[in-house]
């Protein structure tokens, strides 16, 4: 530990030497302690909670706290756009609490419950059909660029009734937003720019043009949401429901590539996919750490006391492999109970989107796996050069070559 107690640097489970597998570094935190002070790839200081059990109970203590802080903005680089970019970016459900939360969360929520989920599984279906058969049969396929970057952009575009025509250039406005890592401050700021633009003017349209979905049914009827607190809504499903589900869909195959055992017995038992996506949330899921939460008083963490005012980042991708709660963490194995897996959360900001997310993730691994039955990496492609997305916010690749399916 370094003399300000912040983890010493092959403790650091950001760096980027560990980006290709953080893992034994949870491992090695969870032994040493539940919380440990990091500092953050974007240079701030965090508690960083990494066992199960403090885990879980950090996403439910009203004392740590979002809306003080709304670090979103201070993370992606959203912090310095100007005042009506800023609201988009903050006023939204993931940054407010309880009792001004529900507030946020009502009014969209009800198309994201299991039930009205469950009606879109055909369409879904028929949109991952579509995108696969577009594919070339004998060449290589990017599972990430080719398939699920395509498929999850359509996906929540129907759920949210954006218009074909503008798919590609909002999701490219979405994508330069959230990564500014290779962007660049100036190039986050005018993709903000294009995208406040365009989803007011989308919903002056829904509006004008009222048609049943979730969307305009909230532009016509916004109860007592501002016009700011309505564009802040459509901009948070934008982004919370594109990225993630993506890689779940690439590590979902990659936990394949790497473990091609299970093949077999998911072509024999295709409701084995389920398990599939529930072992890869837990064995590697798309999102690592919460957001950050605020400690609005001192708490203590195990034999930690995370003072008033700190930032505390609850790392489920750890929690997900505690070995006190999952045996055998480090094995990806279908058959195992998930019932504690933490990576929708928990709480009141639980994952609004999950049984969607699950869905997808579903239909997108099956389509993928009824033509690349057992896959495996592109010829001349080396495992240790797959390159991961930059951040902390996601764990992904940004490419996933796999060899042709067998004619
Ligand atoms: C595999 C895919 C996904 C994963 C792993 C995931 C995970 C998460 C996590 C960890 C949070 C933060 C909860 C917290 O602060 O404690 C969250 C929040 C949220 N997610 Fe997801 N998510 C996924 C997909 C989706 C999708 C498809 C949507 C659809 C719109 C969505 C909508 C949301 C929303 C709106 C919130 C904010 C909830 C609130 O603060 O009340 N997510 N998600």
């Amino acid at each position: 530990m370094a003399p300000d107690g912040i983890t010493t640097a092959d403790l650091d489970p950001f760096a980027d030497v560990a980006k290709r597998d953080p893992y034994p570094i949870y491992a090695r935190l969870r032994e040493a302690g539940a919380a440990h002070k990091i500092m953050t790839p974007r240079g701030s200081r965090a508690w960083l909670v990494v066992r199960h059990a403090a885990a879980s109970a950090a996403l439910t203590d009203e004392r740590l706290v979002r809306s003080i802080h709304q670090d979103n903005g201070t993370a992606l680089g959203w912090a310095t756009v100007p005042d009506a970019l800023r609201s988009m970016v903050t006023q939204h459900m993931m940054n407010i609490d309880p009792p001004y939360h529900a507030r946020l969360r009502r009014p969209v929520s009800r198309p994201f419950a299991p039930r009205n989920v469950a009606t879109l599984a055909a369409d879904i279906a028929r949109t991952a059909r579509r995108f696969l058969d577009a594919l070339a049969e004998d060449e290589v396929v990017d599972v990430i660029g080719d398939f699920a970057k395509p498929f999850s952009r359509n996906v929540i575009s129907d759920v949210l009734g954006i218009p074909i025509d503008d798919r590609d250039r909002v999701f490219a406005e979405i994508d330069t937003a959230t990564n500014p890592a290779p962007a660049g401050p100036e190039a986050v700021h005018s993709a903000l720019e294009a995208l406040h633009a365009y989803i007011r003017r989308f919903i002056g349209e829904k509006i004008r043009h009222p048609d049943g979905g979730i969307i305009s049914t909230l532009a016509t009827n916004p109860g007592d949401l501002t016009a700011a607190e309505v564009t802040a809504a459509v901009f948070i499903l934008l982004a919370t429901g594109y990225e993630a589900p993506i890689h779940l869909i690439g590590n979902g195959v990659l936990a394949l590539i790497d473990h091609p055992g299970h093949a077999p017995a998911l072509q024999h038992a295709p409701h084995l996919v389920d398990a599939l996506v529930r072992e890869t949330l837990r064995y590697d899921t798309p999102i690592p750490v919460s957001p950050t939460r605020i400690a609005t008083t001192d708490i203590r963490i195990e034999d930690t006391v995370v003072p008033a005012g700190d930032a505390v980042l609850v790392c489920l991708a750890s929690a997900n492999r505690d070995e006190r709660v999952f045996p055998h963490p480090d094995s990806f194995d279908l058959h195992r109970d998930h019932a504690k897996v933490l990576s929708f959360s928990r709480g009141v900001h639980t994952c609004m989107g999950s049984h969607l997310a699950t869905l997808t993730g579903r239909v997108g691994l099956s389509a993928l796996l009824s033509r690349h039955r057992a896959p495996s990496l592109a010829p001349g492609i080396d495992r240790s050069e797959l390159l991961w997305v930059d951040g902390i916010l996601i764990r992904g690749l940004r490419t996933l070559p796999i060899a042709p399916h067998p004619a």
